[in-house]
């Protein structure tokens, strides 16, 4: 066939437009927890209204702050006490554990007693990591040595910590600078490896010292949470699943703009761009502290690419696209040291595999390791998401391939981060799907 020419006997898949994804999750998050720890109203445009953000909504408002409706493209107004008033309630986190972790952190620095608890996803996933540091901090949990929810903390008057994560999370990392920030003491941080720095962006807008030294982070006394605007740039782990979806196009290229583009959430560009994936960054500019541009994705052949353990902690969202990508790659690629994917709202790293099977693709556990050879034959079969958005959505975007036939079994939990995401899908396309 001469260059340039399409192959009409295949059928093609052409992406084109802007589009934009709705607003990070960790930040909104975090917005929602330091309005509420501020004393009057703050304003949070573009915050994410997904599941997720409705369960830190549901319980700061249980713990004394208003909330306005979470509601796609209204602006959420919080109005804080200045401090968390006890709820006497359980709180339910949902399936959200950046909730409860950064929740659990947060009442620890308060006089009261609390109960969190959340779905059976989040029953199951491992709490002492942040309840062993707020406990060596003076915070007393009822049930000592519990792993999981639901737990009571009963908070208290903290003292300085000095402590080394076991793993590279973000969450456990916030949960312990805001009960510092809140408890007015000092905090260092030592990290196996470094993860996602909202919180300490956030922290020295409101007059903390936050300093990183390599992997040692240190937060000192001294800020205040006072109330604030806030625009929350779209959610880089949301954008992936577009861009992924044009590299896997026949033809075209898309823009996705207003997307955070904090170097601590992107580095699957970097990892897809070694996939030969024509995608990069543009129009970059800071907003309120945090990198914000569009991202450009183009239509690709994708070729194999090893994702070494150390690259793991800042692409810990995005590994099951990445793998469904890689399961159209030429070759055979090795994502490694994926054992914190075992309690993430699934145990994602048995499900990206055998769902990967469930497809027509090999895939492998190897240890801590996921191994997928690429293919061409257009994925055909069930996946099974236990309720995992990411899992839904990755699969999902495999199921735009020419000749695919991929039924998910619960599409609609894609909500949890990305209301709207059928359509935003199939807007790549010009049209549904
Ligand atoms: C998050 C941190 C990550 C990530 C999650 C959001 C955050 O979790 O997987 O989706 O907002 O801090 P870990 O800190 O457990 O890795």
């Amino acid at each position: 066939m001469p260059p340039g020419s399409i192959d009409l006997s295949k059928p093609t898949t052409v992406v084109r437009g802007i589009h934009r994804v709705p607003g990070d999750k960790s930040i909104t998050h975090r917005a929602l927890m330091m309005a509420s720890l501020a004393r009057g109203r703050s304003e949070i445009r573009g915050a994410l209204t997904s599941d997720d953000a409705r369960s830190s909504a549901r319980v700061l408002r249980q713990l004394g702050s208003a909330i306005t409706p979470l509601r796609p493209g209204a602006l959420v107004a919080v109005t804080g006490r200045g401090a968390l008033r006890a709820s006497a309630a359980l709180l339910d986190c949902g399936n959200s554990g950046t909730t409860a972790r950064l929740l659990l952190g947060t009442v620890a620095a308060h006089r009261f007693e609390s109960t969190l608890t959340g779905d059976r996803s989040l029953r199951r996933r491992p709490m002492r990591r942040v309840t062993d540091p707020l406990v060596a901090m003076g915070a007393r949990v009822v049930q000592a040595g519990a792993e999981t929810l639901p737990l009571t903390i009963a908070g208290g008057s903290l003292h300085a910590l000095h402590w080394t994560l076991p793993v590279a999370s973000a969450q456990v990392k916030s949960a312990i600078l805001l009960a510092g920030a809140v408890a007015g003491v000092e905090v260092t941080l030592d990290q196996p490896a470094a993860s996602r720095d909202h919180t300490e962006r956030m922290l020295r807008h409101f007059g903390y010292s936050v300093q990183e030294h390599a992997s040692r982070v240190i937060l000192r006394p001294g800020g205040a949470f006072v109330p604030f605007v806030l625009d929350v740039p779209g959610d880089p782990s949301s954008a992936i699943f577009l861009a992924a979806a044009a590299a896997l196009a026949s033809r075209g290229e898309i823009a996705i703009e207003a997307v955070g583009l904090n170097p601590s959430r992107i580095a699957f560009i970097d990892i897809m761009n070694r996939m030969n994936i024509r995608i990069h960054v543009e129009e970059m500019l800071d907003a309120a502290g945090e990198p914000v541009g569009t991202i450009v994705a183009a239509a690709s052949d994708l070729v194999a690419t090893d994702i070494r353990a150390a690259e793991t902690p800042g692409v810990i969202d995005e590994i099951p696209m990445l793998a469904c990508l890689a399961s159209r790659a030429r070759g055979t690629s090795r994502l490694a040291g994926l054992a914190e994917l075992r309690v993430k709202e699934s145990d994602r790293l048995a499900l990206v595999a055998n769902n990967l099977r469930n497809v027509g693709v090999e895939a492998a556990v190897d240890g801590d390791d996921l191994i997928v050879a690429g293919t061409d034959v257009p994925p055909v079969g069930r996946v099974v998401t236990h309720g995992d958005h990411r899992i839904a959505m990755a699969f999902a975007v495999l199921g735009t391939l020419p000749g695919a036939r991929v039924t998910i079994d619960d599409r609609a939990c894609a909500s949890v981060s990305f209301p709207g995401f059928d359509a935003a899908l199939a807007a790549l396309f010009g049209g549904p799907r």
